[in-house]
């Protein structure tokens, strides 16, 4: 879908910005200032504002057009401004946006109808984040020990509450996510963190058989880490994790926030280690840019998580819910998903010619993929986004590529040539 009147006029972004009825918006220099006055100050932006988007292209005020090749961290799957997306977005929110989760929506019930039906999952709960979907997952995992064991709410005596988790592994920034993400600086300065939490090397088997035990009650884990540099798990890793589980009834806990959605070209990322979890979390993309986010279960763990026990003002109203159906309706298909693995080899290939001494490693699956270089690759986001590309980054070293999954070859190219050309230029 095109934005007509957005189009910026060539040499008046402002006129054209005026001409939407956005006469009186602050100028960029006003938005920053009082940015730095107003918020609190976590994150560190260029000196942009995007006020628009349409499919693999994002607009700034200034009327500068930029390539994404972020998504807004692995989110936009159908891409800016979807026409499907929005048109049910508006209709919806011309009916009913929001009641709480006190009643039945419809939207609701379909959208958990369609996370069971495509997954192993037999009920599903809804967040509002990955982060969220993070906590639900230990919570019902200590619930479901607790349960399984006979043990009374209040005995002190019981033990099984353990979570084992990964380096490198990022689960998300509320107190019990980072209590489970491995880097120091998102932990460290927030405790007393979650007790019981114990991490092994990822894809270190013999390291997290000495750490899950009789008390663990669920082991956590992305099958391919995202923010920890798009890095996948072996195999023979999460068939280890699973046995391991088995062995001491703890729950297997897949986090798929980042990877899962069609990211990897499939489904779920899981699907191709043939690996089955008891609860795997998703968010980012589920609701095209609204905020959602799901814990899905098996009927076992569901069993054990009784009236009360667990709530949300807001997971899945109307309005997201309906939004998300839109979205996984379309990303489920064979067809969607050939589409991602296609794009993503010769996003692979195009990276694998350029053969630049400056690349290390290239790795990943899908639209999925990791670029790590010899150096820091923050000068090299900065020169692409000067170019018109915005790239991401995981990790210092890494560049985290994850377009929107529409993104087509003549796209790729374009992403491709400015990355090589920021990389040979970077010093
Ligand atoms: C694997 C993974 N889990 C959880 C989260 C947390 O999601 P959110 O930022 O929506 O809370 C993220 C976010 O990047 C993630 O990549």
């Amino acid at each position: 879908m095109t934005h007509p009147i957005w189009e910026p006029a060539p040499g008046a972004p402002h006129a054209v910005a005026a001409a939407a009825g956005h006469a009186d918006a602050p100028s960029d220099a006003e938005l920053f200032a009082t940015a730095d006055r107003v918020l609190v100050g976590t994150y560190a932006r260029p000196d942009i504002v995007l006020s628009h988007g349409d499919g693999v292209w994002l607009w700034d005020t200034a009327g500068r057009k930029y390539l994404d090749f972020g998504s807004g961290i692995a989110v936009m799957a159908l891409g800016h401004s979807d026409p499907e997306w929005a048109a049910a977005v508006a209709d919806q929110a011309a009916r009913l946006t929001h009641v709480s989760n006190l009643y039945h929506t419809r939207w609701q019930i379909e959208l958990a109808t369609r996370l069971v039906a495509h997954s192993f999952a037999d009920r599903v709960f809804f967040n509002n984040s990955g982060a969220e979907a993070t906590e639900t997952a230990i919570k019902f995992a200590r619930r479901y020990a607790r349960r399984a064991a006979g043990a009374g709410d209040d005995d002190p005596s019981f033990a099984k509450t353990g979570l084992v988790a990964f380096g490198h592994g990022f689960h998300g920034r509320t107190i019990g996510a980072v209590s489970i993400t491995a880097k120091p600086a998102y932990r460290l300065p927030f405790g007393p963190l979650l007790p019981g939490v114990a991490f092994a090397p990822y894809n270190d088997l013999a390291a997290a058989e000495a750490l899950v035990g009789p008390d663990t009650c669920a082991v956590v884990v992305e099958p391919i880490q995202g923010e920890g540099g798009i890095r996948a798990a072996d195999p023979a890793f999460l068939h280890g994790l699973r046995a391991l589980c088995d062995r001491h009834g703890a729950l297997l806990v897949f986090d798929e926030v980042q990877c899962g959605l069609g990211r990897t070209g499939t489904l779920w990322a899981h699907e191709a280690f043939g690996v089955t979890p008891d609860i795997m979390t998703v968010a980012k993309p589920l609701a095209g840019g609204l905020p959602i986010g799901a814990t899905l279960v098996a009927e076992r763990v569901a069993g054990a998580i009784g009236v009360g026990e667990h709530g949300s003002t807001f997971a899945a109203g109307p309005l997201v819910a309906r939004a998300a159906c839109v979205v996984f309706d379309r990303i489920r298909q064979p067809a969607f998903l050939a589409h991602v693995r296609d794009t993503g080899k010769h996003l692979r290939d195009r990276i694998a010619a350029l053969a630049s001494p400056r690349v290390v490693d290239v790795r990943g699956s899908g639209l999925f993929v990791g670029v790590e270089l010899d150096r820091p690759v923050k000068p090299v986001i900065d020169a692409a986004r000067l170019q018109g590309v915005l790239f991401i980054a995981a990790g210092t070293h890494v560049i985290r590529l994850c377009p929107p999954l529409i993104v087509g070859r003549a796209d790729v190219d374009l992403a491709v040539d400015t990355l090589g050309a920021c990389i040979a230029a970077a010093a």
